[in-house]
Parts: C-alpha cells; sequence; structure tokens
C-alpha cells in the first residue's frame, strides 16, 4: 500500500491532548475546502460549519459534551450543522414551498454531515493535526442556541482539531471478515464469535455504558426527539 491518503486514513487515531499551538490560518482554509468539496446528496450542500475559535464558547460547550477537557484545550472545534434554515429560506426566495423537515430530510443531513466531517477529518489528519470526533447531537439545542443557529438547522457533530501532544496506539476494530463480506451479508454466528473474541475485552465496558437500556444512545433518543421538534424537525 501507498500513497499519502491512504496512510493518513490507516494511522487514524482519535487525539485528546493538544499543545497550545494555533492552527496555521492557511493549513485551516484548506481544511475547510476540504468540507466544502465533500460530496452530499443530490450535491445539494446544505452542511454549515462552524469554526469555534473563541475559548470561552469551547469552555461552554464542553461543559455541555459532559465536561470533554479537548473540547476546551483544542484550538479549534468545528461543529457541523444540518442548515436546513438557509434551505427554507433560499426556497422561499425561489417561490418554491419546502417539503415537511422530517425523517428523510433527517435521514439525509444526518450522512451528509457524517461525509463532510469525515472529508474534513481527514483533511486535517493529512496535515499532521490531530482530531476527535465530538458527538454534540447530545445537547444539540443548548449548542444551537449558543452559537446563534437558526431555528429549523441542527448541529450534529463536532470535530477538534490541534497540533497532537500525545500519539495513542491505533484502537482494535473488528476484524474485516467481520464488517466486510462478499455479495451476500455473512454468517452471524460467525461474525458474534468473531467480535466478542476480539474486542469483548476493550468494549464491554462501553458496550454496557452506551447500548443498554437507559444507556446513552437511548437517553440521547429521548432528548434529542424534543430538540428536534424545538428546532422546527417534523418527526
Ligand atoms: C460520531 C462520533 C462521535 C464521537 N464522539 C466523541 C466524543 O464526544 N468524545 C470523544 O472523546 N470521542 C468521540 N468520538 C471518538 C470515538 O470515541 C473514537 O473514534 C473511537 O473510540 C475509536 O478510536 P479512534 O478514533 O482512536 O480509532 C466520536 C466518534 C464519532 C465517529
Amino acid at each position: 500500500m501507498s500513497g499519502k491518503c491512504i496512510e493518513t486514513i490507516l494511522n487514524h487515531r482519535s487525539v485528546r491532548k493538544y499543545k497550545k499551538t494555533g492552527i496555521d490560518e492557511k493549513d485551516l482554509q484548506t481544511i475547510l475546502e476540504a468540507a466544502r468539496r465533500a460530496p452530499t446528496g443530490w450535491g445539494l450542500g446544505w452542511i454549515n460549519v462552524i469554526v469555534v475559535r473563541d475559548e470561552s464558547l469551547r469552555k461552554k460547550i464542553a461543559e455541555l459534551v459532559g465536561g470533554q477537557r479537548h473540547v476546551e484545550e483544542a484550538p479549534v472545534l468545528l461543529i457541523f450543522t444540518i442548515d436546513y434554515a438557509r434551505m427554507r429560506e433560499i426556497l422561499r426566495k425561489i417561490n418554491v414551498a419546502p417539503g415537511k423537515h422530517n425523517i428523510g430530510f433527517l435521514l439525509a443531513g444526518l450522512i451528509d454531515a457524517g461525509i463532510v466531517s469525515a472529508f474534513t477529518a481527514i483533511a486535517a489528519e493529512s496535515l499532521g493535526y490531530g482530531i476527535c470526533y465530538i458527538a454534540v447531537y447530545s445537547a444539540a439545542c443548548e449548542i444551537a442556541s449558543l452559537l446563534n443557529i437558526p431555528r429549523g438547522s441542527l448541529p450534529v457533530v463536532g470535530l477538534t482539531i490541534g497540533v497532537p501532544d500525545e500519539k495513542p496506539g491505533l484502537r482494535p476494530r473488528p476484524p474485516l471478515s467481520v464488517i466486510a463480506d462478499y455479495d451476500k451479508y455473512g454468517v452471524l454466528e460467525d461474525k458474534i464469535d468473531k467480535t466478542l473474541a476480539s474486542l469483548r475485552e476493550y468494549m464491554e465496558k462501553t458496550w454496557k455504558l452506551v447500548l443498554t437500556e437507559n444507556g446513552v444512545y437511548e437517553n440521547v433518543g429521548n432528548t434529542i426527539l424534543e430538540c428536534l421538534r424545538e428546532q422546527g424537525f417534523d418527526i
């Protein structure tokens, strides 16, 4: 395997400690340009990126997402927002009635935000910066209000970027034979056995915290629904 891009991708690890040095302005523009060039459904491009450089704002966001210090300490935090307020207003201007922002809009926006943020993350890593995704969807409405994100738009994911001050090892993943199949979905029993054999020790605590009844995902599901409705989604 060769090539800078594949090398960057295969060496990815989340970085949660950053040097005080900021990000070179030209590099930041290149990173944002990568966000702009990312593909989006139908080429519609309704994703907005807010570059949060103000430390006091990052501090507040760090608290809102459960006291994550790296959010405060990273020189830059990017917030990726499904920007349907912009879409709605543009449609109004050209006399087109917007459809209900139902689950279809939500799914499309979430996938777009994932792709745009991934392009951005890889661009930043390829320039030598460290990144860490931040689950801002857990406090979407509070963050929307803090950053003046209009009703109709929804911040869903964040990315800290900075010069790394740590080099963690590569974190484990399931074997390729668990996540990649050819032509048809593989044997579920095999996938279960191989996943447990390779990840159980590393992941069991996380699985119990996140995936169970009353776990993180279920709780986010309960709060995000209210927030989605507050932000004007028809769900
Ligand atoms: C959508 C998404 C949300 C995440 N949210 C957080 C977060 O809020 N805080 C954090 O420290 N890491 C977060 N992460 C990073 C993951 O924990 C990390 O990618 C995973 O543990 C694997 O580690 P690695 O990135 O070093 O390979 C998030 C990752 C993704 C893709």
